[in-house]
């Protein structure tokens, strides 16, 4: 649930100061100008480089770093080519009922779910509790806003870094804030792809397991105008055992979704 143990490294001299600010923010040592391969302790290290900043294991065998890409690579592959509102995800927020919603993603991560969505059309608040993965997902966020490609998307997105159990619990007097509250918690994963593997052990080695994701579930039912969507692991119990009003699968998990009412009523 909180962050583990992890310091700061630059690549180059000039990006010194930048690193110390980061350390700063983050309240953990700066290591100075070195690799994260030349390093053995502590296990993670936030590297700065001239092309962002990544998340990244120490020793000989670092490789393939966490860093948040919102322009070229996975995400620009499925913005041209991923089945806009055919996707389930799509379909499990009801954007094949209505062209535009309002959602809350309230476990944003590394902010895809979120982007795709925006891609599609929503206006997304992310909240993300972990000033670590909130680093890196703003960092992309701010390149990605230089884009000419991406920039109208990433500007439907609006970062908070916030435990998101005390941001529902402000917005419970406030009706109708949010169309659609979506959840993401952590979860074992069993994923096949290598890159998706060891991004994970990253992750999880960071965060480890959302223990308490179970109360947000209640919480989001409660804010929510229209429906709660959780995405799940293919054969995950359901979140705070509570069954949804029905479920849709996507290639990499499921979706519950928890309609609180029809869309138009
Ligand atoms: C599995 S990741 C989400 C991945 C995300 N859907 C994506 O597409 O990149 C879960 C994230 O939710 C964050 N998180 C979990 N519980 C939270 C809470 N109560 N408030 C805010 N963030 C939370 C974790 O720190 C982690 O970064």
């Amino acid at each position: 649930m909180s962050d583990t143990e992890i310091a700061v490294i630059c690549h180059e001299a000039s990006l010194t100061h930048q690193a110390e600010q980061i350390a700063n923010q983050l309240s953990c040592p700066y290591l100075g100008v070195i690799t994260s391969t030349q390093l053995t302790i502590p296990n993670l290290v936030i590297e700065v480089t001239g092309d962002g900043v990544v998340l990244a294991e120490t020793g000989k065998k670092s490789t393939n770093p966490v860093r948040v890409d919102f322009v070229t690579g996975a995400l620009a592959h499925r913005r041209k080519y991923g089945g806009g509102k055919n996707q389930a995800i799509a379909k499990a927020v009801g954007l094949n009922k209505v062209k535009k919603l309002q959602v809350l993603d309230a476990t944003a991560g590394l902010g895809r779910d979120a982007f795709v969505l925006a891609s599609l059309g929503c206006q997304v608040t992310l909240l993300e509790r972990s000033k670590v993965v909130h680093l890196l997902l703003a960092d992309g966020l701010n390149r990605a806003a230089i884009d000419v490609d991406v920039a109208s998307i990433v500007n439907q997105l609006q970062l908070l870094c916030i435990d998101a159990k005390d941001y529902l619990q402000e917005l419970l007097g406030l009706a109708d804030q949010f169309d659609v509250v979506y959840l993401d918690p952590m979860f074992p994963h069993r994923e096949k792809s290598a890159k998706v593997k060891k991004e994970m052990r990253i992750f999880q080695q960071l965060l480890g397991q959302d223990l308490d994701a179970d109360y947000l579930l209640d919480a989001a039912i409660a804010i929510a105008k229209y429906r709660v969507v959780v995405k799940r692991p293919k054969l995950a119990p359901y979140l705070a055992d509570k069954a949804p009003t029905y479920q849709l699968t996507g290639k990499s998990g499921r979706f519950d979704v928890y309609v609180n009412k029809a869309f138009g009523s």
